[in-house]
């Protein structure tokens, strides 16, 4: 290659200068310049929203929380229900348990760790977010290495290796490649690079600051890239779930803790069972005796499989099991699965 890859860094840096997305929880390189470093909270938090939702989807979350909860001293006093409620639509609600018992660890420590052999001892914080806030909040020289700065460096080096060998090649080549004085500006730019420019599909290679330097551009070969093992298919999983009616009531109830969506509030369901023809109607009347009717159905995927509901809704015909009740105008904090349930029984309760 004529452009030596050393070089790399300044051309994106140059180009993020320019281009860097917006976001609540950055700072800009005059900021930067000017002696302002990012609030380390705000930077975790982020990184802990972004884990598995896009920025776009993260950003109202994260908003609401900074209103709620300014310092990681205020959420360490915040309540799980409170944290479950806030964190509902985001999904993976491990996250925010563990988000509330890191918080908690944190302020009881006195000050925020800043090495990612320090961070990792914390829940919900794995190798990728260490090096993410390590870099970003604390100039320390990693890369957060995700899926979009793997497809980056693929393309770049043109991987035909393994995947498992690619990977170790793209974490080596990245962290040689860290500029000392600039390490939270590298990996902020790589991470803009990769979900603007360097896309999976039709990537937009004109625009790219660093294409001198790309033997898949060179080829015209981008979208072979990365090489990675074909995803087996996402198994399915059946079930039933029952809004049970009383007035302008819905019934709902805290789900186990150890379990998906675990401690988030949602209507009774059966098992969640890879058999799609067992029959609901045993669970339903046990629940309370009501007018049961068949609605529809609704699908949610989940990381590991997807999921149909049979939705049935019941008015409540003898007295009220005990639980929580809820207007049906005031119903909040439900995780997206359920509230897509509510939306189809929503024109029954009108
Ligand atoms: N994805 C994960 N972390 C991110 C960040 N800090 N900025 C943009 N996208 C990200």
């Amino acid at each position: 290659m004529n452009n030596r890859l050393s070089d790399l860094p300044r051309n994106l840096l140059i180009w993020y200068r320019a281009n860097a997305r917006e976001m609540p929880w950055r700072i800009t390189t005059q900021e930067r310049e000017l002696g302002h470093r990012p609030d380390p909270y705000r930077v975790w938090l982020s990184e802990i929203m972004l884990q598995q939702t896009t920025v776009k989807h993260a950003i109202p979350y994260f908003q609401k929380f900074m209103e709620s909860w300014p310092t990681i001293g205020d959420l360490a006093l915040a309540t799980d229900d409170e944290i479950m409620s806030a964190w509902a639509g985001l999904g993976y609600y491990a996250r925010a348990r563990n988000l509330l018992k890191t918080a908690r660890a944190i302020d009881l420590l006195g000050y925020f760790p800043e090495q990612p052999s320090e961070l990792r001892k914390f829940p919900g914080i794995g190798e990728y977010t260490s090096k993410a806030i390590a870099s970003i909040a604390f100039e320390k020289p990693y890369v957060a290495v995700d899926t979009n700065v793997e497809r980056v460096f693929s393309r770049i080096l043109a991987l035909n290796q393994e995947w498992k060998e690619a990977k170790r090649i793209i974490r080596e080549t990245s962290a040689q490649l860290i500029p000392t004085d600039l390490p939270s500006e590298f990996s902020q730019a790589l991470m803009d690079l990769g979900a603007n420019i360097c896309t999976p599909k039709q990537p937009k290679c004109s625009l790219c600051p660093i294409r001198i330097f790309c033997s898949a551009q060179k080829n015209d070969d981008m979208e072979s890239y990365p090489r990675k093992p074909i995803k087996a298919l996402r198994p399915k999983r059946y079930g039933a779930v029952f809004v049970l009616i009383d007035g302008d009531h819905v019934f709902l109830e805290r789900r186990d803790q150890s379990g998906l969506l675990g401690g988030m509030l949602g209507f009774p369901c059966t098992e969640w069972s890879t058999n799609m023809n067992s029959h609901p109607s045993k669970q339903m009347y046990t629940l309370a005796k009501a007018n049961w009717q068949y609605l529809s159905d609704v699908q949610h995927v989940f990381t590991h499989f997807s999921l149909t509901l049979a939705v049935y809704t019941g008015k409540l015909l003898g007295v009220r099991p005990s639980g929580i009740w809820v207007s049906f105008e005031n119903v909040s904090g439900l995780p997206t699965l359920f509230k897509k349930v509510l939306n189809v029984v929503s024109p029954c309760l009108r």
